[in-house]
């Protein structure tokens, strides 16, 4: 396997991810304790938007991702929360208020984190976690590691904090990508029940998400929310939704999310395929 998230970095998908990566982040922040932030995949942290025209020549994505929001107006306080990070990022990587770079989620996390929370950052793929590992080299409380995350969640918790949001966003190559989830999901919930534990997934074939769903309710796991975002209906397009599962949802997140769905179908859409929903999978009791 050879992904390379540059193709991808900003488009809709990242947007959706991300705002909402920054909304769990916050939520977990309104308590004083310091928490663990395990990103199981996380990529190579910054990408130039620049150099990401797609594989044959395909047109980037990030125009119709955050290109999109980057230009709105009146945003909702956490999509603006969101993408005032991105602007900070692009201007500490001196571009200015233009839109150069995209910040992958360690970047994210490590732009909100307190001096009590720590990031642990996973990626397999040596050429990434070089460059991951080399520009946090001087941060501390940051640990970069070369290797398959999916054994992370086993091999790191519990924290020594006890709390810990765990963010799984694997590129979806594999047949088999669900079932590694779920494996890892059930070992981090062995070792820490009450951890937020957050998947990204695209929808490309609704039947393999209804599996990964059955699977996951095998696991007996705790309250459980999910949201989607589809941006089209349109046949040819491959990835029509993307989703995040999130186990134990922090107080309140639930609340927060559901009036940015509809903002963001807006703003991200391309056809009257676009609508977004979000609903409990496992209610809270
Ligand atoms: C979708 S990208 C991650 C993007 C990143 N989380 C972000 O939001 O900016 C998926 C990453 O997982 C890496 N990867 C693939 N298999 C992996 C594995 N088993 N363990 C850790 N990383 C893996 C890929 O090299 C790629 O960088």
């Amino acid at each position: 396997m050879n992904y390379r998230h540059a193709f991808h970095a900003g488009n809709y998908g990242d947007v959706f991810k991300h705002t909402l990566l920054v909304l769990l982040l916050r939520a977990l922040q309104r308590k004083e304790k310091g928490f663990l932030y395990l990103d199981t995949h996380a990529g190579r942290g910054a990408y130039p938007l620049a150099a990401a025209p797609g594989p044959k020549g395909r047109a980037p994505e990030w125009p119709e991702g955050i290109g999109r929001l980057w230009a709105a107006r009146g945003l909702p306080a956490p999509l603006a929360d969101y993408v005032a990070l991105v602007r900070a990022f692009n201007g500490r990587a001196g571009a200015g208020d233009r839109l150069r770079h995209y910040p992958g989620s360690p970047w994210l996390a490590a732009l909100v984190r307190r001096p009590q929370d720590r990031l642990v950052f996973r990626e397999q793929q040596p050429p990434e976690a070089r460059a991951l590992r080399r520009a946090f080299a001087r941060e501390r409380r940051v640990t970069v590691e070369c290797g398959d995350g999916y054994a992370a969640p086993r091999a790191l918790l519990p924290p020594l904090e006890r709390r810990a949001l765990v963010l799984i966003d694997p590129p979806f190559e594999a047949a088999d990508e669900f079932d590694a989830i779920l494996g890892a999901l059930r070992a981090g919930l062995e070792r820490l029940p009450a951890g937020v534990f957050a998947v990204w997934y695209p929808v490309t074939a609704r039947a393999r998400v209804a599996r990964f769903f059955a699977g996951l309710h095998e696991l007996r796991p705790p309250p459980a929310l999910v949201a989607e975002l589809a941006v089209t209906a349109a046949p040819e397009v491959r990835m029509k939704a993307c989703g995040l599962l999130v186990l134990n949802p922090p107080w309140r997140f639930a609340d927060e999310l559901r009036p940015l769905l509809p903002v963001l179908a807006a703003t991200l859409g391309v056809d009257a395929g676009a609508a977004a929903r979000c609903e409990w999978l496992v209610p809270e009791t």
